[in-house]
């Protein structure tokens, strides 16, 4: 087979948060003032969530935050975050995306997951994945957010493979050019999709299947 292990984006790849983050940012822009729409919302995918918050602050005119203030806003906002995510359930892993990754793994590729997300973890125990990636690097385990290739070779490190051996799969352009950083095939779906630096486009996940069976 062309890969020997494959790395997921969590967030847009395997399950749909997004419109968490939007509703739990939305919260903290209103109540600080700053505007804040879905359009904005997109520059946020794969992104860390103080880099986020920055994204979110271009529109800030009060005073300049410190840095502990700013800690304090996305302590805040993942407060909220978190609550929503509370609503999860393994009814939020499409029957598609499960039958997939099931499949992959028969065929003997490791999986893991490469999310700039530090509740990923969480989230993956909501919707019933909670013990079934070989690895899982994660915002916890990194300094530098996409397009920083570091969230994927930490993963590639924890399956023992080399880059070139893994494919990424990936909705943000961010993440395709952090995997293309590392070395490594990517796949784009979602927002992503027909973004020039993937190696391939994916009209819908279970094509992923036929992508790994050719040599
Ligand atoms: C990524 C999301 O997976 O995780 C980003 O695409 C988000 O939108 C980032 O900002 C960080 O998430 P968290 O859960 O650590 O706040
Ligand atoms: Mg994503």
């Amino acid at each position: 087979m062309r890969y020997k292990g494959i790395i997921f984006d969590l967030d847009g790849v395997i399950c749909h948060t997004d419109h968490y983050h939007y509703l739990a940012w939305k919260q903290l822009a209103d109540k600080i003032g700053v505007y804040f729409d879905e359009t904005i919302n997109n520059r946020l995918r794969g992104v860390s969530r103080m880099d986020s918050l920055e994204i979110i602050l271009e529109r800030w005119t009060g005073e300049p935050l410190s840095g502990e203030e700013k800690e304090q806003l996305a302590d805040e906002k993942n407060t909220i975050y978190k609550e929503l995510l509370k609503q999860m359930s393994p009814k939020d892993l499409s029957p598609e995306v499960k039958e997939t990754l099931e499949h992959l793994r028969t065929r003997g590729l490791q999986l893991a997951i490469g999310s700039s997300s530090r509740n990923a973890r969480f989230i993956l125990g909501q919707i019933g994945l909670g013990d079934f990636f070989d690895a899982i690097s994660d915002g916890n385990n990194i300094t530098k957010s996409k397009p920083h290739p570091e969230v994927f070779l930490m993963a590639a490190d924890y399956l023992k493979l080399k880059p070139s051996d893994c494919l990424v799969v990936e909705d943000a352009k961010a993440g395709i050019d952090a995997a293309k950083a590392a070395g490594m095939d990517s796949a784009a779906i979602g927002d992503a999709f027909g973004y020039s630096q993937a190696t391939y486009n994916l009209f819908t996940f279970s094509k992923l299947i036929q992508i790994c069976s050719a040599q």
